[in-house]
């Protein structure tokens, strides 16, 4: 039997010994005894009478046993021009001094912090230093805008919001703090005070309420760590789900730690002191895991990069990333390198670095498509790994596990569940499908340490969204196969959520956005398939009765709706004034003909079909109006 078959199968078999035996490799402030339980929806807990403090597990703990000197953070901003390296005492220093300055506004344990922050090292301080009080953070990532940020806000009543005066995109700065006036404006839930790290790109202006970051860490203290159950919640980070509402997905601290540790080790083949580079961003989930939390409580050094895969100078930043801060392992998204591919395809700006140290590459936020693989096999000749998950899990679900037994790539395959994760194929009856034939993905409970706790105060949707569907497993979301080898394929999303450039959105949020404009009787968002991003929104649109006929001015407003509810980030950027939508007889929008249509794929009529006609109407308008015309050349 392969190791990862003997591992897997204990983790499955024995999950209480399995997780009890890598609780041991986190300094607990006092060591579980109870390893698995479960809470009243039967969904599993981990180490609820364990004691510990992520932020002590991630910088104190290594100060303390010989890593103080060890770079924690290269910090590398090419859009200001500046870098900076902390060590992991530096960072521990600054932690405990904002965390002091947290506390002098009355954060204590279990309040929240919104925090808006880009990608600058403050905001890994931010974030430590929440956790070093118990406090949960709740990150926004800063391409959302104000009313994003409100509805968030909202839900998560944070005590404090802390911002950066700026955000800096390619081309442009984005100055956020009106973007917090704005959000601050709308939302119902007033936080007692902002503290606001002044960026000379922009400085912001402070009213009453506002405190300067510098000015509050230099009167404040520093405090320790403050110890939480292993259950205790550590932070919140909303997602994309099917409506207008995000999910506010809660991760615990016991758990969360236990899962990263091992999955620095045992996915990733890490070894700690060495390099970790993850080019996402603190906002999604893959930078909470990989860049934040699991580099650091592994003993790595993580990477903080202000920057984008192209343009900031040239397609050829990562290389030069890799090769400076000789990085190890890096993960990015596939769209990241179809962005590289499209300005360097032959890869000719990576001779100008050494990028030996690079062991494993990995990819993650959309499916692999395999001739990006196949262009990353080609010109790196290191293993290239797709691995899988979300923002529920937090950690891969899965992977080609490189630390225990590297397997054979299959291009479009994911590889196979990580240790922990009881991953099985259901149909709609809810039988396990035979091999290579498509269904549900799910998790069988216990899901492993790391997974969500529950949705932020609503535990209703919690059950309604993930363990409604099938009693006794979660529902991922996702459908896909496993093919006779044993070897996952995760082929796309079964509800209203999509990928575009790796960022995770809700075409049911935009179609609520739409749909409040006064001149809009009925509209849809579906996504279609895009050469760089994977995926981008389409709306299509039925006008009121009585609406003036000015088609394009109704389409142009209606896309500038949607990037100033959501935020630029959605990517909405074609709206179709159509006479009418393809339906069923039951009035159901038929979405999946709509994306078959854009994506210039066969089609048939279906028999539930209201009116043909319509069908036809559509069509006609996406030719008209060259919908998805790119991605249809390449596919002739
Ligand atoms: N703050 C404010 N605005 C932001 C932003 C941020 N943090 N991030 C993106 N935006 C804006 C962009 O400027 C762009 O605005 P525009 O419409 O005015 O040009 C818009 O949101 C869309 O951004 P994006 O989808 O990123 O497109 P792009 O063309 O700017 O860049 C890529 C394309 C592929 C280079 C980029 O999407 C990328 O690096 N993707 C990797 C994604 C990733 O790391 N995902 C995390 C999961 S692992
Ligand atoms: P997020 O919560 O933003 O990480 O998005 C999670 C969703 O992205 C998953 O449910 C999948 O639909 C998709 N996804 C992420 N990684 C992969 C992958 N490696 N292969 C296929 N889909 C992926």
């Amino acid at each position: 039997m392969r190791a990862y078959h003997a591992e897997h199968q204990r983790s499955i078999d024995q999950p209480n010994d399995f997780w009890k035996e890598q609780a041991r490799r986190i300094p607990w402030f006092k060591p579980p005894e109870t390893i698995l339980s479960y809470d009243d929806q039967n969904h599993a807990r981990w180490y609820e009478d364990g004691e510990l403090n992520t932020c002590h597990a991630a910088l104190d703990h290594h100060v303390e046993t010989g890593r103080g000197e060890q770079p924690a953070i290269h910090w590398d901003s090419p859009v200001t021009g500046q870098r900076r390296t902390l060590t992991y005492r530096e960072l521990r220093d600054d932690v405990a001094k904002f965390a002091g300055a947290l506390a002098s506004l009355g954060v204590a344990k279990g309040d929240r912090v919104v925090i808006y922050m880009p990608m600058v090292p403050e905001a890994l301080v931010a974030m430590y230093a929440c956790a070093r009080l118990g406090a949960v953070h709740s990150v926004v990532f800063g391409g959302f805008a104000a009313h994003e940020l409100a509805v968030r806000i909202d839900d998560a009543e944070p005590r404090i919001v802390i911002a950066a005066s700026c955000g800096i995109e390619i081309d442009r700065v984005l100055p956020y703090k009106p973007i917090l006036d704005q959000a601050l404006a709308q939302s119902q839930h007033r936080p007692a005070a902002c503290i606001v790290l002044q960026r000379e790109q922009a400085r912001a202006d402070l009213g009453p309420g506002d405190h300067d970051w510098q000015t509050l860490v230099s009167a404040a203290s520093p405090v320790d760590c403050v110890p939480v159950r292993g259950t205790d919640p550590l932070y919140i980070l909303y997602t994309s789900g099917t409506t207008g509402k995000p999910k506010g997905v809660v991760r615990d601290n016991g758990g969360h730690a236990v899962a990263l540790h091992y999955s620095m080790e045992r996915i990733y083949g890490m070894s700690p002191g060495e390099v970790f580079f993850s080019a996402s961003d603190v906002g999604w989930v893959v930078g909470h895991s990989y860049i934040v939390y699991a580099p650091l409580i592994y003993g790595c050094t993580t990477v903080v990069y202000e920057g984008k895969p192209v343009r900031t100078p040239d397609a050829g930043s990562f290389w030069r990333l890799i090769s400076e801060y000789q990085v190890k392992a890096f993960f990015t998204a596939p769209t990241a390198f179809r962005a590289i591919k499209k300005e360097d395809p032959d890869g000719r700006l990576l001779e100008k670095y050494d990028i030996s140290c690079l062991r494993a590459l990995f990819l993650a936020g959309e499916r692999l498509d395999p001739p990006t693989f196949h262009w990353l096999e080609d010109l790196l000749k290191i293993p290239v790994i797709d691995h899988w998950w979300q923002t529920e899990t937090g950690w891969p679900i899965a992977a080609n596990l490189q630390g225990l037994d590297p397997m054979p790539v299959k291009a479009g395959s994911a590889t196979v569940p990580v240790p922990g994760f009881n991953v099985q194929i259901l149909d709609r009856s809810a039988e396990t499908t035979a091999p290579c034939e498509q269904g549900s993905v799910v998790i069988q409970e216990p899901m492993p340490p790391g997974c969500l706790a529950g949705i932020w105060h609503d535990p209703k949707r919690f059950h309604s969204a993930y363990m409604a569907a099938f009693p006794g497993y979660y529902l991922t979301g996702d459908a896909g196969y496993i093919d006779q080898d044993g070897y996952l394929f995760v082929m796309g999303r079964t509800d209203d959520v999509i990928n575009v450039a790796g960022h995770r959105l809700s075409t049911g949020e935009m179609e609520e956005v739409v749909g409040s404009h006064p001149a809009v009787a009925e509209c849809a968002v579906i996504g279609i398939q895009d050469d760089l991003k994977g995926q981008v929104p389409l709306g299509l649109v039925i006008p009121k009765d009585g609406f003036d006929g000015d088609t394009d001015k109704l389409e142009r407003e209606l896309v500038a709706l949607v990037r100033e509810q959501i935020g630029a980030i959605a990517c909405l950027k074609q709206m179709l004034v159509v006479s009418r939508l393809p339906k069923t007889r039951s009035g159901k929008i038929l979405r999946k003909l709509l994306r078959t249509i854009a994506d210039g794929e066969e089609f048939g009529l279906p028999s539930t079909i209201d009116d043909p006609a319509s069908l036809q109407d559509v069509h006609d308008t996406m030719i008209d109006r060259r919908v998805g015309e790119a991605h249809k050349a390449r596919l002739r």
